[in-house]
Parts: C-alpha cells; structure tokens; sequence
C-alpha cells in the first residue's frame, strides 16, 4: 500500500512521544539546497516525520531561517542549520539519509539537460562531501538531469572508494505521483488504490510510464494510452510553463521526495514491504542506470523487480527501445563529466 498522508501519524505518535509511551524510531535525515522551492516545503513534510530526530538544512544561503522557522513545530526531531561549504562536514556527520534538491531549476523552453552546466558541478561537489562524511548514507538524487546527476554521484563515490549502488537512488518518485493521479482522474479510480509503475529515466521520452500494469488493472484505448503517456512525460513541462519563468515543480517534487524519504527510514526501520519506482544502477536492461520498481531494505536496494517489465504491450516495448539512447547518451554525459574531474 502506498502512504498518501504524512501529517496525522506523526502528530499521534508525537503525543505519545512526549508522554513517553512507547519507543521512537530516530533516523538523522539531511536535506542539501533546502532553502530553495523544493527544499523548503520538503523540509517542512521530513519534520513531521515519526521516524525522523535530527534534521540538518543546508544550503549556500537563506537556511537559518528556514530552520528556525520550521523547528517551532511540535514533532519530535530537532532541526539544524547549517550554511555554506565550511559547515557541510557538520551537516552530514552521522547522517542516514541524505536528499540533494540542490541546484538551478528549469525556465520555459530550457529541457532538463539545459541544467547540466551548472547542477552536475553541485552535485559533484556535494556527493564528494557526503562520501567524506556519511559514506554509509542512503543518498537521493532529485537534482536535474538526473539521468546525468545520479551516473555523476556513482562516479564520484567510486572516487572515493566508498559506491554502494544499493544506496543511490535518483528520486523519480514525481513521474509515478503524476501517473497515478492522472490515470485515477481519467479513469475515475479511487486515487489512493492506483498503483502505476514509471520506468526507464527521469526526462522527456525516456519517461516511461507503463499504463499496462496499472493496479487496479485497467484497460486504456490507444488513445488513452497516447495522450496520458504524453501527460506524464511533459508533467513537469505544464508546471514550468503554468509558473512563467519563476521555476518548476516545487511543491508536489517536495511530496514526492517526501513520500520517498519516508519508504527509505521505513525500510532502514525493518520494514519488509517497502517498493518504489527509483532511478539506480541497474541490470534490468542493457542500460547500467534504470528507474524501476525496487525492494528497499535495511542496506539499500535489495531487489530490482524485474516483473513490471515482462510482457509489455507492443507500445511500451517501442517506447522503451526509443528511449534507450537518449538515456545512454545522458549516462555517458555524466560519465564523461566525473571522469574528467580526476
Ligand atoms: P531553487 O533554485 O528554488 O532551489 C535550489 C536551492 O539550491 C537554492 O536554495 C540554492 O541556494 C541551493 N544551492 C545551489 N547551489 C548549492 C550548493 N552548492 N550547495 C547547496 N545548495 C545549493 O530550485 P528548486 O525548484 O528547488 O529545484 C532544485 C532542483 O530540483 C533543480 O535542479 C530541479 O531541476 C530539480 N527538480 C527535480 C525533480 C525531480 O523529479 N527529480 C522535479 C523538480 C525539480
């Protein structure tokens, strides 16, 4: 089942945290760029977490109040601030998870690799201090192009001797957010019984959701198929172009990377049943990353599910051949970028 809800839960258990009732779960979460348009309300929603006692916000500015701002809620972790390079080693010491959403986002017209120049260097860099400072750390990449960004962190954390692939997801949460909700509309499903898995990668075309594995199962014209595949894959493109220049997708990104932060520490917790669709190295295809459904354990990803990619329609199957060199290309850019830096 998935969580659609954070706040009730955590402001139950956080009465009965301070009436000392039963024992919490405390998992030390760290958000990178959390002053920005996603950080923030990500932030806000990883506080109102059970499972989470610190909080560490970092950024290059604007942090301290943010942080001040959001430790006045009465949940149980306690936040932090940490601003600029020289408190980064601080920031991550000890962390569990870690979640990147730093980096410039999208204006209209700009595709997610126009990011390039600018947020694989960020995310170089921020990678290299986590590897320094919390090697053992589950690492969520939402910085774009994440097809590029995540290959990029791998390479660095090779750098430095410490990858564990296990631990590395690109955060595409959003693609299966924005599937779910736009076939439970269409179809006029109960939004939190519908489950559609999103594979392949974390831009344009190489978004693909498969309609056909839809839960409940459900049957879709070809129109239907045509025009909610299209949807899903420029979702991100109507928010751009709806906020005219003032950035992407900031609030339903920082609910979607929220809901991923919250399967991680479940996972990290013990729990057996956890599944998200992420973007991680991967030998599902022929590709070395690949967003698929995964099993997320104690250690990191402890199966790729192989089965959502069995018996696909013949759309899907084409789908999924076309997308497979722009998605290489994006992997080699990234590559090729962390390579360069040695
Ligand atoms: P934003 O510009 O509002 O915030 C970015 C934040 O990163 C700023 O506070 C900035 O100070 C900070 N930052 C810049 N360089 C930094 C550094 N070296 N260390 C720490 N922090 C640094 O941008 P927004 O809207 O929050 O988007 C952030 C990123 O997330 C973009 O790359 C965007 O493309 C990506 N994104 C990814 C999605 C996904 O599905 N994976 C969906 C939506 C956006």
């Amino acid at each position: 089942a998935l969580r659609a809800t954070f706040a009730p839960k955590a402001v139950k258990e956080n009465r009965n945290l301070n009436h000392n009732l039963q024992p919490q779960a405390s998992y030390k979460v760290a958000v990178l760029g959390a002053a920005g348009g996603i950080g923030q309300p990500l932030a806000l929603l990883i506080k109102m977490s059970p499972l989470v006692s610190d909080l560490h916000l970092y950024d290059i500015a604007n942090v301290k109040g943010v942080a001040a701002d959001i430790s006045h809620c009465n949940t149980p972790s306690k936040v932090v601030d940490f601003t600029g390079a020289a408190e980064l080693a601080n920031c991550l010491k000890g962390v569990d998870v870690v979640v990147i959403p730093a980096g410039v986002p999208r204006k209209p017209g700009m595709t997610r690799d126009d990011l390039f120049n600018i947020n694989a260097g960020i995310v170089r860099d921020l990678v290299s201090a986590v590897a320094d400072n919390a090697p053992g750390a589950f690492i969520h990449i939402i910085s774009n192009p994440v097809n590029s960004t995540v290959p990029i962190a791998a390479e660095i954390l090779k750098q430095k001797g410490v990858y564990d692939p296990k631990k590395l997801f690109g955060v595409s949460t959003l693609d299966v957010v924005r599937a779910n909700t736009f076939v439970a509309q269409k179809k006029n499903l109960r939004l939190i019984d519908v489950d559609v898995p999103v594979v392949g990668g974390h831009a344009g075309i190489t978004i693909l959701p498969l309609l056909s594995k839809t839960k409940p199962s459900t049957s879709f014209s070809d129109e239907e198929i045509e025009e909610l595949t299209v949807r899903i894959q420029n979702a991100g493109t109507e928010v751009v172009e709806a906020k005219a220049g003032t950035g992407s997708a900031t609030l339903s990104m920082a609910y979607a990377a929220a809901r991923f932060v919250e399967s991680s520490l479940r996972a990290l917790d013990g729990d057996a049943d956890v599944y998200e669709c992420s973007y991680v190295q991967s030998d599902l295809t022929d590709l070395p990353f690949f967003a698929s459904r995964v099993k997320i354990g104690r250690k990191g990803v402890e199966a790729l599910i192989p089965t959502d990619l069995q018996g696909l329609s013949e759309y899907e199957q084409k789908a999924l051949e076309a997308l497979k060199p722009e998605l290489k290309a994006s992997i080699e850019k990234g590559v090729a970028f962390a390579q360069k830096q040695t």
